[in-house]
């Protein structure tokens, strides 16, 4: 059996929005051992805004390590087999933290807070030259979810980081930087670096030379020397200096949505994964080349996996709200007791009689980029309950990801012929099959789901001077799938999804 072959082992961290992970990995055959998870706290401070506490992300991180280990010490694996660790975290959230004390100077800035459109609009009212200066550098449409305008309202507000910038004392990160300066030592001697798929979602990375835009930064106001030295996404940075693995190497480093990108094996143009997190990301592996959307995509970096290794990028599709729907509806309406519930809730009436749901919490992202959106839910009658509700957000995540797929498949001319997707939410059969059922395509999923923090992990294995990644192409096609057939006529769905057209525009506009 697979488990007799224990090779080398690799860890993996996976800093989400909602959660932090740790999972180990036998390089052999990419089996998971043993993991644990910790779910992180969001603060909503005031309409629209959404941080984070960096140092309870940071605990999340060792609270992790050491009950994996534990978990692992229960199966009789030595820890000691853990040869490497690779990180992958939620993209654009920003950071300002003190190099001499340690200390966050402010709480993490989520990526999917809004406090700076009024930023965006005032910096879109001077872009220098033709309006194409930021997206021609770096695929992205100037938006809140960047971390530059982050980072630039902080710079703004907050006279602990004025402070700290004039003293020479402050340093920037998203949270890959802030975790690895912190787990390799922080005060004494972390180490302050970035990789090129987290660079490239702060709005100051030139996707083209690989390098931080001395014009963006003058255009964001960013002094340069808070920012992270950029390494690729598999060498090794630093060592742990501290808990149950002190002494091994962090040997890989992918934002999130990269990482599932490699997890999933998409390594060929043209290959594409969805992952179903707090958002939802559709990433399709462009190869060397830059490609430009017409409709509303990103381009970003996909992948370097190693120093001397070429830079691969994507189109990506990015749906603001997937998961955070089914969270809101548990913590805010109140209307489950845990996230799964849903899934019985929606089974009860199998459609949405009507309703629907445009869950615009943080504007729209892909591939409408409209922050004026706020969420709708509409179609309601005095038939309409609590199960219709839960369909109908069900049914938004499915209907976004057409959106997304939509797009997608104009800008490259070739269609997918179905979708590799990934995270949390697919363990909801009824979302798969409503997902097929929208798409019209067949949708297949790995049966090993955690392909975000394998990723991370073969980044961290395959670094030169670690080299433990062995995983062989037969260990490769044994990947088992889990498939789900589109079952309702094309027509039928074609109409489900002009009516979700018609809810996506009423919910413009809100905001003016
Ligand atoms: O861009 C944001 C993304 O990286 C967040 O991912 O998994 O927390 O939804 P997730």
């Amino acid at each position: 059996s697979k488990k007799a072959v224990l090779g080398p082992l690799v860890g993996a961290v996976d800093q989400g929005t909602s959660s932090t992970r740790f999972l180990v990995f036998n390089s052999r055959t990419a089996e998971l051992l043993s993991h644990h998870q910790v779910e992180i706290k969001q603060e909503f401070p005031r309409e629209g805004w959404v941080e984070q506490d960096p140092k309870e992300i940071l605990h999340s991180v060792y609270e992790c390590i050491e009950k994996t280990c534990e978990k692992l010490g229960q199966l009789n694996i030595g820890i000691s087999n853990i040869k490497a660790i690779g990180v992958s975290n939620q993209r654009e959230t920003t950071v300002v933290w003190d190099k001499i004390t340690g200390e966050p100077l402010y709480n993490a800035v989520v990526w999917l807070d809004l406090r700076t459109q009024s930023t965006v609009e005032s910096l879109s009212k001077r872009i220098p030259g033709n309006n194409n200066f930021v997206k021609s550098k770096t695929g992205l449409p100037l938006s809140t979810y960047f971390s530059a305008v982050k980072l630039r309202w902080l710079l703004d507000n907050v006279r602990k980081v004025q402070k700290a910038v004039e003293e020479k004392r402050a340093l920037f990160g998203t949270i890959d930087s802030w975790l690895i300066w912190s787990l390799t030592g922080g005060v004494n001697g972390g180490v302050h670096c970035t990789d090129v798929t987290n660079a490239s979602r702060t709005m100051l990375f030139n996707i083209h030379s690989l390098e931080w835009d001395k014009q963006l930064c003058e255009f964001f106001g960013i002094p340069m020397e808070i920012l992270p030295h950029v390494r690729s996404s598999s060498e090794i940075y630093g060592l742990m200096k501290a808990g149950a693995l002190e002494g091994v190497p962090i040997s890989g480093c992918l934002g999130d949505q990269s990482a599932a990108l490699v997890g999933q094996m998409c390594f060929q143009i043209g290959q594409a994964k969805n992952t179903y997190g707090t958002g939802c990301f559709l990433l399709c592996n462009t190869g060397h080349k830059c490609v430009f959307s017409d409709h509303g995509l990103l381009t970003t970096v996909a992948y370097k996996l190693g120093r001397d290794k070429p830079v691969y990028y994507a189109l990506e599709g990015s749906v603001a709200i997937a998961g955070a729907v089914i969270r809101w509806l548990r913590d805010n309406l109140g209307i489950i007791k845990t996230s799964e519930e849903i899934e019985k809730l929606a089974k009860e009436v199998g459609t949405s009689y009507g309703c629907y749901f445009v869950p615009a919490f943080s504007g729209l992202y892909a591939p409408y980029w409209e922050p004026s959106a706020r969420g709708i839910i509409c179609g309601l009658t005095q038939f309409t309950n609590k199960c219709h509700i839960a369909f109908a957000a069900l049914e938004a995540v499915c209907f976004q990801t057409r959106e997304i797929l939509d797009a997608m498949n104009r800008d490259c001319g070739i269609p997918l012929s179905h979708l590799q997707v990934d995270g949390g939410m697919t363990s909801n059969k009824i979302l798969m099959q409503l997902q097929a059922d929208i798409l019209y395509i067949p949708v297949v999923k790995p049966l090993m789901p955690e392909t975000t923090a394998l990723g991370a992990a073969m980044a961290a294995g395959a670094a030169e001077g670690v080299d433990v990644w062995s995983l062989e192409p037969e260990d490769l096609s044994a990947v088992t799938m889990e498939r789900f057939e589109p079952q309702i006529n094309a027509e039928e769905s074609e109409i489900r999804y002009s009516t979700w057209k018609k809810a996506v525009m009423k919910s413009m506009g809100w905001v003016t």
